[in-house]
């Protein structure tokens, strides 16, 4: 029999800097799906990539000075390595500069206008380049962006439009009858309401102020507009309109495509509107998740809060950042990214409920079965109940999963586990081990925990793939038909006799506040580095730059007494030493006016020694409040410039040998 066929989309991103936790998010999200997929019989296909041309890439390579092929083969590059770090298995993995994708973009824009879909105009009208969207004033919010909130800009150029509001009214039916298409419902009701009911205008699709893109074909001083060229990416990956389409055939259409809330808009509107006109049906459904904000406010570089899922897989383990990014928040709403919450996820539930039950058990069956896990004796009267929870698992983590509720499913894995923990408090193995009576009940108690610890291994698995294997070894467990979903819809499937052995802890246990304290040190010493980096080498940098991107235009002046308000004076460093444990900072001791000593805490410790240091006379930001690194409360801040090359010097004041002159 042919297994079913399941095909998952994450949104090709744009490759204009190193992918965040944001991203890391839709795309563990959409592993996660494809893995439980494969696993309970689809024959699943899950497509990610990057959506490469236009004007923000443009000039992001630009400000780069790199050619935009070479800017963004860099990015991509490294995309693939963060996923591989992530352990993402994608079954494609789409540049919308591949030929493939380029030439069946060309035709499908061709069909467009020769069909009478696409006309040529003339566009006059806002337009932002951030976030690739055109906007009318009256969706304008105080003049910006309504998504990003950036300034918008005026744009005034030939270019061709396709006839949306034609199908103004299909779409509204559309949405309408399918009241699974647009998932969460609420944002169907937005779209009907913000965008459609309001009447659609018909959408710009040809550029002709800036190149990179592709190129109309019979017009070729245009180049299709970003949205239409990424947006085909989920068939021209499938060989939409080229020799071979057999993958079109067997996966389309979609059945869900995943998507940030911001750009729920371009997939449930131009999308489908472009594939009704191509005469395909639609994916059957569009999920709109939320973002993850940090402090309450989207992730972004612009923003500089932004974080980056490297580091914490070198410190914690890719799985356990899977978990935490799966189970935190419902996927739909936005929820705060915090290490905190990352650390004590992974202490409450990994650490303690998981890695307690898995060590536990073995422990146990070393203990009094010589490492062989036991066939069950007598009962012990609390069978009934984990068995019932153990066989209703499946079918409510796939309830669950099916509705993308990646929370809700894990909620109830861990449901499991903590069911089998407290199993072992009810049963209380260390006392039925004391007595020959016991030994019956005992053998019973530890069969069903090592059943339970498969199990809950089997279910795990999609969304965190390392950690099976890992307890599938201390459970000595190597036949795979046992590390199959088939395998746990019933208890009893394990056999008795096979050998565990002990391992490491799952998971470490991690002391909160005193890492919490150390994350903070580093991202402090890291953020002195780059304000040196950015904020002093920025006045020598060459102002002119004809075609800026709008990020730097919006880059805000200040007042002059925005400026009074930062006291700089001279200081004179009178000792200094490297601060221990680290080989970044450096602490100084600075004598200002009238003999007042301050101690400030610098990350320069690879570009100073402490003997170099004395004697100098630095420039002290002297009202920064003070902030404790690693122990030593800074009390403010010495300025440095650096370069990109990673050249740092601090700056100093020659001709004065005093403290305390102030600076302005
Ligand atoms: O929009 N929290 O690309 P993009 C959660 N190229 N998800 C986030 C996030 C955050 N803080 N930040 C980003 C584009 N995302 C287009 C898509 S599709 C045909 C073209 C996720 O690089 C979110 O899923 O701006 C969003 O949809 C995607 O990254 C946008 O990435
Ligand atoms: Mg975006």
């Amino acid at each position: 029999m042919e297994k079913p066929t399941f095909y998952i989309t994450t949104p090709i991103y744009y490759p204009s800097g190193n992918m965040h936790i944001g991203h890391t998010y839709t795309t563990v999200a959409a592993d996660a799906m494809t893995r439980f997929k494969k696993m309970t019989g689809y024959d699943a296909y899950f497509l990610t990539g990057t959506d490469e041309h236009g004007q923000k890439i443009e000039r992001k390579a630009q400000a780069a000075g790199k050619e935009p092929q070479l800017f963004v083969d860099e990015i991509v590059a490294a995309t693939k390595e963060l996923w591989k770090l992530m352990n993402i298995e994608y079954d494609d993995f789409i540049r919308t500069t591949d030929p493939r994708h380029v030439t069946a973009v060309q035709k499908i824009f061709r069909k467009f206008y020769e069909q009478g879909d696409i006309y040529k105009s003339q566009y006059e009208g806002q337009y932002c380049a951030e976030c690739e969207a055109f906007w009318t004033p009256t969706q304008l919010k105080d003049g910006c962006c309504p998504d990003c909130g950036r300034p918008t800009e005026l744009t005034r150029e030939e270019s061709y439009f396709f006839r949306m509001s034609k199908y103004q009214d299909w779409m509204i039916d559309y949405i309408q009858s399918h009241p699974d298409f647009i998932q969460p419902p609420s944002r169907a009701n937005e779209m009907l309401n913000n965008f459609l009911r309001p009447g659609l205008q018909d959408l710009c699709v040809s550029r002709t102020s800036f190149k990179w893109g592709v190129p109309v074909d019979f017009d070729p001083k245009h180049v299709v507009y970003v949205w239409i060229d990424a947006l085909s990416n989920y068939i021209t990956a499938l060989g939409y309109m080229s020799q071979d389409d057999s993958l079109m055939q067997k996966y389309w259409p979609a059945d869900v495509h995943l998507v940030g809330k911001e750009i729920v808009r371009f997939h449930t509107i131009y999308w489908p509107i472009m594939l009704h006109a191509l005469g395909l049906p639609l994916p059957k459904q569009v999920f709109g998740h939320g973002w993850l904000l940090f402090g309450n406010d989207k992730m972004s570089k612009s923003k500089g809060n932004v974080v980056y899922p490297g580091p914490i897989v070198e410190r914690y383990g890719c799985d356990a950042l899977r978990y935490y990014l799966m189970r935190e928040m419902p996927f739909g709403a936005d929820g705060n990214y915090t290490n905190e919450a990352l650390l004590t996820r992974m202490n409450a539930d990994l650490a303690n409920d998981l890695g307690n039950l898995v060590s536990r058990t073995v422990a146990m069956i070393e203990k009094y079965c010589a490492g062989a896990v036991p066939a069950p004796g007598q009962p012990t009267g609390h069978e009934e109940a984990l068995v019932a929870r153990f066989e209703a698992l499946p079918a409510l983590v796939e309830k669950y999963m099916n509705e993308l509720q990646f929370s809700l499913a894990l909620a109830e894995i861990w449901k499991l586990v903590g069911d089998a923990n407290r199993y072992i408090d009810l049963t209380q193995p260390w006392v039925l081990g004391r007595s020959e009576e016991g030994r019956g009940k005992l053998n019973t108690v530890l069969y069903h925990l090592a059943e339970c610890v498969r199990a809950i291994a089997v279910h795990i698995g999609p969304t965190m793939p390392q950690t099976p294997q890992r307890i599938y070894q201390q459970l000595g467990l190597t036949d795979p038909a046992l590390m199959t979903w088939q395998s746990v819809q019933k208890f009893g499937g394990l056999q008795p006799g096979i050998l565990v052995k002990k391992g490491a802890p799952l998971f470490p246990r991690i002391d909160i506040p005193k890492e919490l304290q150390s994350l903070a040190d580093e991202a402090q010493a890291k953020a002195q580095e780059k304000t040196s980096a950015q904020e002093k080498a920025q006045p020598q940098a060459p102002a002119a730059e004809p075609d800026k991107a709008p990020e730097a235009q919006a880059d805000p002046l200040i007042t002059f007494e925005d400026f009074a308000k930062v006291k700089l004076v001279t200081a004179k460093v009178v000792a200094c030493e490297k601060v221990e444990k680290t080989d970044k900072l450096l602490k100084e001791t600075l004598e200002l006016k009238n003999g007042e000593r301050r101690t400030v805490v610098s990350g320069i410790a690879k570009y100073y020694t402490p003997e170099e240091m004395v004697g100098k006379t630095v420039v002290l930001v002297s009202n920064l409040a003070p902030r404790k690194m690693r122990g030593i409360v800074s009390e403010g801040m010495l300025l440095c410039a650096s370069d990109e090359a990673g050249n740092l010097k601090l700056l100093t004041v020659e001709d004065c040998q005093a403290g305390g002159w102030e600076i302005g």
